[in-house]
């Protein structure tokens, strides 16, 4: 028995080697197993690759669409009492409705003196409902109509058989499109009822009464011809180009 210990104990020249390849067997072994993964239970499958690039390409679209068509999340864009009639966004924008603009800015300069309604005060401030200046009867045309706008109107004046003798202030700093603006408002408002005045319309009379620097009287409007301007040749409302603004920024000679 005591020769034959080969079995149990190896010799000793290869003792070394064999307890590395016992080392090996074991480290392989266990390496298997944990190597091996638990089988997928029903329901708990890893998610593939394709389907997180699939979420995380439709995240992308969503802020990008979120991005270029939110509007700015403006109350103008999506409250609908502030919205105007051409559907909201950029268009919207680009171009306001004359009459919405215009209201404002006649809430703005106009009523403190021919008051919301349009009547004016007797004696004091003349009425535009009705008014012959406003919806260019007799001697008015448009061109005076602008012109006071832009100039202001002095001395005594007749408004429907009542003379008035008051001062009105000019609006030259105002942009043509925003005097258009009013002006159309009050054309078409308390029962007035004529065409739209343009930005262009505007800009034209302008510049052709730059020289003037004082208010207007009447008898220096009735002087210059009544000018009508085509309603049909009219351009759309809101297509003006930007206004030259250079007398706008000029100070108000008189004022
Ligand atoms: C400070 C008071 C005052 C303000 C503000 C004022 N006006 Fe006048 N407006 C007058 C007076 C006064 C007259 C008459 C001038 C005269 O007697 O010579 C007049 C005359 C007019 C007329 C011609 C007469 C008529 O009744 O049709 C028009 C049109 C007019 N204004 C429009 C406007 C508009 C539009 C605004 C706003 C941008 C405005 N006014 C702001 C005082 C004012």
């Amino acid at each position: 028995m005591i020769d034959e210990p080969d079995n149990q104990h190896p010799r000793p020249d290869t003792f070394e080697a064999n307890r590395e390849s016992d080392d090996l067997n074991v480290r392989d072994v266990h390496g298997a197993i944990l190597r091996e993964k638990a089988d997928p239970r029903d329901g708990y499958e890893p998610i593939p690759l394709w389907l997180v690039s699939l979420f995380m390409a439709l995240v992308f679209w969503g802020g990008a669409y979120l991005a270029f068509n939110s509007g700015g999340f403006e109350s103008t864009v999506f409250n609908p009492s502030q919205v105007s009639w051409a559907g909201g966004g950029a268009a919207a924008k680009a171009a306001p409705d004359p009459k919405v603009v215009g209201k404002r800015l006649f809430t703005a300069n106009c009523v403190a003196c021919h008051q919301a309604t349009g009547l004016g005060v007797a004696g004091q401030f003349p009425p535009l409902v009705e008014s012959e200046w406003v919806l260019t009867e007799g001697w008015h045309g448009d061109n005076h109509l602008i012109s006071i706008l832009l100039h202001g109107l002095q001395g005594p004046i007749q408004v429907k058989g009542a003379t008035y003798n008051g001062a009105m202030p000019p609006w030259k700093q105002l942009k043509d499109d925003q005097i258009a603006a009013i002006l159309t408002y009050i054309r078409s408002e308390w029962g007035n009822n004529e065409s739209p005045i343009t930005a262009e319309q505007v800009a034209k009379i302008r510049e052709e009464s730059a020289a003037q620097t004082e208010p207007y009287t009447q008898a220096q409007l009735q002087a210059i011809p009544a000018m009508e301007f085509d309603d049909a040749a009219a351009p759309t409302e809101g297509s003006a180009p930007p206004a030259p603004d250079a007398a706008a920024t000029a100070p108000a000679p008189g004022a």
